[in-house]
């Protein structure tokens, strides 16, 4: 079995549910609040050990509370933590978060999360992944560190996992080292300029990434499910219909749990419906990392789909 190497953000999650959002100088009753541990690479490097993979992360923490809640919390949910580490006069990153109308809108601190700088995430890759592993990322870390950190894991025969969220332009050369792309509507209507709309348009998105040297690319559609192609063959996985209580680390749910299923040798079609499975399951709970399901709750909760 594989790797998956994560590097990315860790933020302290300040989540808060409303039923309408407040205008410009006005103020509104907020319900349900939770300080929870998050952060897009967090959450994806959890849902990969909860998945059941071997799971590391590169990442960095300010020397504050929050710092030591969010290590704490990786470490109990199996992620290897020997490479986050701890900046002095720097504070945690964090999300401050609203939930409404069963989705959410975030505004981040990165701190920390930008400490780390590109030798030293690559320093770091060459001492702990080998050809085969699969490198996990997304773009809530300094820009130019998480560029090069591509290039080195491809360089190195990583299986390469970008999640461009949240959304920011790629240089050509970063799109030529990718091997899977995964990211929602919003994040390629930005990317592309085409309107993430319709089977047309998704597949003049799709097309749009393929044509600057990205091999494969899912795109997670909400309630549609989501697109993927790979090895040049389309195929649309289905959502699956669940109550939805959160939507909060859903994509990073399907990413770290793909990621896992794909380190075990599994065929891309069977790790997207096990992905899948895993964010459904996510959304049917409140918070981030809290709501990651593990192994076991996804495998019966396929099992108990095909009986119906
Ligand atoms: O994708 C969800 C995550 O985005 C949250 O946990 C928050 O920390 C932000 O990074």
């Amino acid at each position: 079995m594989s790797k998956v190497v994560t590097f990315g953000s860790l933020n302290m999650d300040l989540t808060i549910e409303c039923l309408r959002l407040p205008q410009a100088g006005e103020t509104v009753d907020g319900s349900d609040l939770i300080l929870n541990p998050g952060g897009k690479g967090g959450n994806q490097a959890v849902a990969a050990a909860r998945a059941g993979a071997q799971s590391q992360m590169i990442a960095c923490v300010g020397d504050d509370v929050f710092g030591r809640e969010l290590l704490d919390a990786l470490k109990a949910y199996g992620v290897d933590v020997t490479h986050v580490q701890t900046r002095e006069n720097t504070p945690s990153g964090m999300a401050f978060i609203t939930r409404y109308h069963n989705d959410n809108r975030i505004i981040l601190h990165a701190g920390a999360n930008h400490a780390l700088i590109g030798p030293e995430v690559c320093s770091v890759l060459e001492e702990i992944a080998c050809p085969g592993d699969l490198f996990v990322t997304q773009f809530e870390c300094d820009l130019e560190a998480t560029f090069a950190a591509v290039e080195r894991a491809h360089h190195m025969g990583l299986y390469t996992i970008v999640n461009p969220a949240p959304a920011k332009e790629l240089p050509d050369h970063v799109y030529r080292c990718i091997d899977l792309l995964m990211l929602n509507e919003t994040e390629a209507q930005f990317l592309t300029g085409i309107p993430a709309e319709g089977a047309e348009n998704l597949h003049r998105a799709l097309d749009w990434f393929r044509t600057r040297g990205v091999r494969n690319v899912i795109i997670t559609l909400g309630d549609a499910g989501s697109i993927v192609c790979c090895d040049g063959q389309e195929f649309l996985v289905p959502a699956r219909r669940v109550t939805v209580v959160d939507t909060t680390a859903a994509g990073d749910t399907y990413i770290g749990a793909l990621a896992a299923s794909l380190s075990q040798g599994k065929s891309m079609e069977e790790s997207t419906r096990f992905a899948t499975a895993a964010a459904a399951l996510a959304i049917g709970h409140c918070g981030a990392q809290q709501s990651i399901p593990d192994q076991n709750t996804i495998e019966q909760f396929l099992k108990e789909e095909s009986l119906c």
